[in-house]
């Protein structure tokens, strides 16, 4: 099989005349690609809303379920639920509760939606899973913050009774314990050893975990970088006890923080050098991780954390950094990212019930946000044939960014993001950039999928594909407009992503 090779050629047109030209060289063939899971782009839960994104025995989500049910359909199984986050600490099992009591503190302007201080999980909390898609995996959260192995070891067996007689859906992986390297006594990562074994080597026992079976467990879940997963794995994590039924290592991330208020630019999260300046500093834990024979995956992620910040989570431009964000993460080995979402959160994919305001509009009807379009374009980009990988396109242009997708080693589509600012406030025309792919024939049609951004600030009004999302029922509207582009010769504006597809 001869290695064919293309070029992409952008050019930044501005109103004048200058043309800067970048070429880059792609094979159509590739021996080295990264494998993508196709549940790359995932939920991360708040554990005390739980029953809002599920629905209840009698009555389950609807309006979730057609939201996952498009990424599905279009990677061949819906994204993957870890439910925990920091009320995972905050939970007790409760079986005089039929689904939860939750105890939340007052709503503050920063926190319109303050997290749990208390959860007690009811008996029908952990089968309301089953209301999600039939192939959907979860990971569980435990407490571990209460160093109480009697709590631990109650959740952990509701837990898996409650699986044991689900069938559509499964239970991959149990996290016992969010952002440990936060908890005020845990000085080191030997001491974070120490007491995880404490509680884990209790729960491993009571529920009979075997090696090479599921559930696995998922260790780390660290929000910082002061732990790190060389130094876990050098302590022994792995080796001693309970540490042996561990297959993934989860790092939190987020790129700025809404803690105090204030908030972040537009432009600077969807900046392509910070997105690779931000995640290049994780290579080492990935390799250490991968060298061990371990997944290592983001277990919990954003856009900026305690919910994200308004004006900035909630709008189109953090739906592009979304979908550049986790394709470098998929790049680097970073197996899946697991996007966070809590009730009334401002970087939610979407709010799954009525009655919950986000950037001060009340909606009466449950919604998408911008950041939904990450599921459902990645999820294209991915595929369903279950085995693609990913390459990045070297593309020396400061807004363009981009990845070939191969299936059996055969480039099958390009996904081309630019993540040069558009704003609605912009005067002028927008700027646009021409792309040329060389090496096929510059007349090769190929087919085009956009992701229209009315402007970067926007938080309505997107479409993919010329369909549009934003629907009452989630099923979206409308019918699939896939243009023909000539590789030689098309434009992408600034703030949009484009997906080509070579068949
Ligand atoms: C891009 O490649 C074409 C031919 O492959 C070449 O003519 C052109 O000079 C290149 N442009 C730049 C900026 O390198
Ligand atoms: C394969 O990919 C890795 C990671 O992207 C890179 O470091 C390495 O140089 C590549 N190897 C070859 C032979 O291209
Ligand atoms: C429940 O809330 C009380 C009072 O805030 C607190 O002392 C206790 O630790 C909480 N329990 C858990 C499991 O977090
Ligand atoms: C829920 O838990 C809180 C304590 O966290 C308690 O005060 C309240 O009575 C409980 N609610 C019910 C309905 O039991
Ligand atoms: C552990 O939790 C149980 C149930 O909440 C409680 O009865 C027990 O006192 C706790 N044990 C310790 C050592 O705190
Ligand atoms: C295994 O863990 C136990 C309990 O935390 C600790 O006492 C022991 O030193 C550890 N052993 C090794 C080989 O790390
Ligand atoms: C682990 O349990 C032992 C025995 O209960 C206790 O002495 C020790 O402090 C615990 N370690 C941590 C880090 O919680
Ligand atoms: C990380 O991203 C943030 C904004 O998202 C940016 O301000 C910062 O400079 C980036 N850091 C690096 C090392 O690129
Ligand atoms: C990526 O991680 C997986 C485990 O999740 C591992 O099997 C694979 O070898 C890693 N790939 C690379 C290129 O390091
Ligand atoms: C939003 O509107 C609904 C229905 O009118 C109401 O029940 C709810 O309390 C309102 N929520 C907020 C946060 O204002
Ligand atoms: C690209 O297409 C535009 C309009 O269709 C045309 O004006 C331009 O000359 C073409 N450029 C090249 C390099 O073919
Ligand atoms: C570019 O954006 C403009 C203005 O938002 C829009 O009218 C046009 O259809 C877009 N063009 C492409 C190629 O996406």
């Amino acid at each position: 099989m001869s290695a064919f090779k293309f070029t992409v050629l952008a050019i930044a047109a501005s109103a004048a005349t200058t043309c800067l030209a970048t070429n880059i060289t792609v094979s159509t063939t590739t021996s080295n690609a990264t494998s993508l899971d196709p549940s790359l782009v995932s939920f991360s839960i708040e554990m005390d809303h739980w029953a809002d994104w599920a629905g209840t025995l009698q009555k389950p989500n609807r309006y979730t379920q057609a939201l996952l049910k498009n990424i599905a359909a279009r990677t061949g199984q819906p994204p993957s639920f870890r439910v925990g986050g920091d009320t995972e600490d905050h939970s007790v099992y409760a079986p005089q509760y039929q689904i939860v009591n939750d105890t939340f503190p007052p709503a503050t302007n920063i926190t319109p939606w303050p997290e749990a201080t208390n959860v007690s999980i009811g008996r029908d909390f952990y089968s309301l899973s089953a209301n999600l898609p039939a192939g959907t995996k979860f990971t569980w959260g435990i407490n571990l913050k209460s160093r109480n192995v009697s709590i631990a070891v109650s959740e952990a067996e509701a837990l898996m009774k409650a699986f044991q007689s689900l069938h559509t859906v499964s239970l991959e992986l149990i996290e016992i314990g969010n952002e440990p390297d936060l908890f005020p006594w845990t000085s080191s990562e030997d001491v974070y050893i120490d007491e995880w074994l404490n509680v884990t080597n209790a729960v491993a026992e009571a529920i009979h975990l075997q090696k090479g079976r599921k559930p696995t467990l998922q260790g780390a879940a660290f929000a910082g970088t002061k732990f790190n997963m060389v130094n876990l794995i050098n302590s022994g994590l792995l080796t001693n006890g309970s540490g042996k039924y561990i297959s993934t290592l989860s790092q939190h991330r987020y790129q700025g923080t809404f803690c105090y208020g204030g908030g972040g630019l537009i432009q600077d999260l969807m900046n392509k050098a910070h997105i690779r300046g931000n995640l290049s500093k994780y290579e080492p834990d990935i390799a250490a991780t991968n060298k061990a024979g371990l997944d290592y995956i983001f277990g919990e992620t954003n856009s900026y954390s305690c919910h994200g910040a308004p004006g900035l989570s909630n709008t189109a431009g953090a739906a592009v950094w979304g979908i550049d964000y986790s394709l470098q993460a998929a790049k680097l080995n970073i197996t899946r990212c697991h996007f966070h979402n809590g009730l009334g959160y401002k970087y939610n994919f979407f709010q799954p019930i009525s009655g919950v305001s986000d950037d001060g509009v009340n909606n009466t009807a449950p919604h998408i946000m911008p950041l939904y379009h990450v599921l459902v374009i990645v999820g294209e980009a991915i595929g369903h044939n279950g085995r693609s990988s990913i390459q990045e396109l070297t593309i020396d242009d400061t807004y363009t960014s981009g990845y070939g997708i191969y299936e059996d080693n055969k480039l099958v589509r390009v996904i081309l993001i630019n993540s040069q600012l558009y704003l609605s406030s912009d005067a002028g025309a927008r700027p646009q950039t021409t792309i040329s792919l060389q090496g096929l024939s510059s007349n090769a049609a190929l087919k085009a999928k956009r992701f229209s951004i009315p402007s970067a600030d926007a938080t309505k009004g997107l479409t993919w594909a010329g369909q549009s999302f934003e629907t009452p029922s989630g099923i979206p509207n409308g019918h699939v407009v896939e243009e023909t582009v000539h590789a030689g010769n098309f434009t992408m504006n600034a703030t949009e992503v484009v997906l080509l597809s070579l068949h």
